[in-house]
Formats: C-alpha cells, sequence, structure tokens
C-alpha cells in the first residue's frame, strides 16, 4: 500500500505526478481557509508531510500527527522544524540545498549593487519626475569592485556569493563561520577574521547564517556600532539573525550608509514599517530562490527527500542536526 502524505502547496506537473506514482496525496482543496488547525487534521494519518515552510512545525502539530515517519520542506532554510521535537519522535526532516546556491547568490549580489548604486532609489527618482539634469554629486553611489566584502556564515551559498565578487568585481572577500574552512581559503584566496575584525574592516557586509538559537539576533547594536559608515548591510538569511530595531536605528543615525534585506522579522512586512520610508533600503519579498528554474528544482528535490527517506529507496537530504 502507497504510504498517505499531505502536500501544503501548488506543485509542478511532474512533481505531482511522481508523488501519485509512490503515495496517496492529500492536499488543501481549493480555496480553502489555510490555518494550523486544518493542518492538524489533514496529518492525522499521515505518514509524510511535504511543506513549503508557510506553518511551523511545532510540538503540538507533531501530536496531531502519530504516524508522521518524514517531513520535507522545499526551502534550505529549516528553522520552522522544532527540531528536539521532531528527534524526540524520531520525525526525519528532509531540505533543499545545492540546487539554490546560484540563484540565491545571483539576488545577493543584486542587493549589493542596488544598494551600493541606489538603483532603486534612483529608478523611483525619475519615475517621480526628479530628473533635472543639474544634480551633480547628488546622484553618485558607492563603488562595488576592489572593495572589501566580508560573508558571515561561509556554507555553499557564501563560496558561490565569493566566485562572483572576486572574479567578476575584484572584491577582496574576508569570511566568519563557526569553523574555519582552511582548504577553501586557499582555493578562493580570501581570508577568516573574527566577526569583529570582519565587521570593522568590511564595505558589505553579507549575512548568510541559518537561523538557530545561537544565531539569534546575531547582530544587533553592538555589531552595528563596529561598521564603518560607508557600510552596506545585507541580509538574505532569515530576519531573526539581525536584531530589527538595532538595524532601524543604525540606518535612522547614519551608523551605517544602508541595507539591502530580503528577508524580515515579520513577513510580509507590516505596512508602516519603518523601513519602508529610507531610500538607503533596498528590499526584495523574501525571493533569494524565486526563479521558475529553481523552484521547480526545488520542489522535485523535495518530492525525491520525501519519498526516499519513507520508502527507503534512495538518497535523501537530511536536516544536520537529524542526520546522525
Ligand atoms: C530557503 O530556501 O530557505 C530560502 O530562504 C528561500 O528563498
Amino acid at each position: 500500500m502507497k504510504p498517505l502524505i499531505f502536500v501544503d502547496r501548488r506543485l509542478p506537473e511532474d512533481v505531482k505526478s511522481y508523488l501519485e506514482e509512490h503515495c496517496s496525496v492529500l492536499s488543501w482543496k481549493p480555496d480553502e481557509k489555510r490555518d494550523e488547525t486544518r493542518l492538524q487534521a489533514y496529518l492525522t494519518d499521515v505518514e509524510g508531510y511535504f511543506t513549503s515552510g508557510a506553518m511551523k512545525v511545532t510540538e503540538e502539530l507533531l501530536t496531531s500527527a502519530p504516524k508522521l515517519k518524514v517531513i520535507s520542506t522545499m526551502s534550505v532554510g529549516y528553522n520552522h522544524f522544532d527540531i528536539p521535537a521532531m528527534r524526540a519522535r524520531g520525525v526525519i526532516g528532509t531540505h533543499t540545498p545545492y540546487v539554490l546556491d546560484d540563484t540565491v547568490a545571483d539576488l545577493i549580489v543584486g542587493l549589493i549593487l542596488s544598494t551600493a548604486r541606489r538603483i532603486t532609489e534612483l529608478d523611483r527618482f525619475i519615475r517621480q519626475g526628479q530628473w533635472k539634469g543639474n544634480e551633480g554629486r547628488k546622484l553618485f553611489g558607492l563603488d562595488v569592485h576592489h572593495r572589501k566584502l566580508g560573508i558571515i556564515g561561509m556554507g555553499r551559498i557564501g563560496e558561490v556569493v565569493t566566485k562572483r565578487a572576486k572574479f567578476g568585481f575584484d572584491m577582496e572577500v574576508s569570511y566568519y563561520n563557526r569553523s574555519r574552512k582552511p582548504a577553501l581559503e586557499q582555493e578562493l584566496g580570501i581570508e577568516y577574521k573574527s566577526m569583529e575584525q570582519l565587521l570593522r574592516d568590511s564595505d558589505f557586509i553579507v549575512l548568510l547564517t541559518p537561523l538557530t538559537p545561537e544565531t539569534k539576533g546575531l547582530i544587533g547594536a553592538e555589531q552595528f556600532s563596529m561598521m564603518k559608515q560607508s557600510a552596506i548591510f545585507i541580509n538574505a538569511s532569515r530576519g531573526a539573525t539581525v536584531d530589527e530595531q538595532a538595524l532601524i536605528h543604525a540606518l535612522q543615525s547614519h551608523t551605517i550608509a544602508g541595507a539591502g534585506l530580503d528577508v524580515f522579522m515579520q513577513e510580509p512586512l507590516p505596512a508602516q514599517h519603518p523601513l519602508l520610508d529610507m531610500d538607503q533600503v533596498v528590499m526584495t519579498p523574501h525571493i533569494g530562490s524565486a526563479t521558475e528554474a529553481t523552484r521547480d528544482q526545488m520542489a522535485m528535490l523535495a518530492a525525491r527527500n520525501l519519498v526516499h527517506a519513507l520508502l527507503g529507496t534512495g538518497e535523501a537530504h537530511i536536516v544536520p542536526e537529524l542526520a546522525q
């Protein structure tokens, strides 16, 4: 008998067919209100849960799903998993690394360029009919090429960003990571620095650490105060890795020059949020991996992870904390 699974999002046809070949698939009805109570009802009898991370995997949710064996998230980040609760119940968690690295790196470079050269701000300037031709230095931005890039959290995406920065823009790249990576330092010609040194030296600081209890609020008032006044801060990890109030204050007080943000404490960003009034901030709505090709690959990888982990028929990308 095929295992019963619940899928919480619309999927490309080939991914749907693949899942249906191996599993009996439940999913939301069209126009059905999606909330935790309804989700818990769907999970009562399932062995597998395919999620995009829209709803958190909590102790309560796991209690409502006593037969659940595998949760497959269609994302590389899995901070919506309650890891201790999953471990205690022997529930496997999988995610989708590798397939999105280039796409996320492209967006990070875009945020660096847009912020430094004020691309979105000056686009608005033209559209608002403000371009008179006599602006002089008023439209100047900051150079990206040959500047110093500091990456906090040197995983696969950091490596790809490094290649773009070094070989595309002749940037000098340093990194801070929980564990040092001597082979990578050799291969890419990058320097390991303490977090403080990296914050003090860098023109562009890119935060890429996963959100864990240890990295929550990693960048706060103290860290912003160490940055150059001309520094640009990019967050492509998760909103909660940064103390958002401290970021807002650092921008308002010109402690730093600007920020490029793909992630926020609250998503979607609430109306009237202070960041909305800041021309020196470029924002994107958590779209790091959002291209058709990459999202399709992520969907298929998440489907394979689910089937392989449920049926034991192949490799599954189990999240590191649950892999041992
Ligand atoms: C992920 O997969 O975790 C990314 O945040 C998606 O953009």
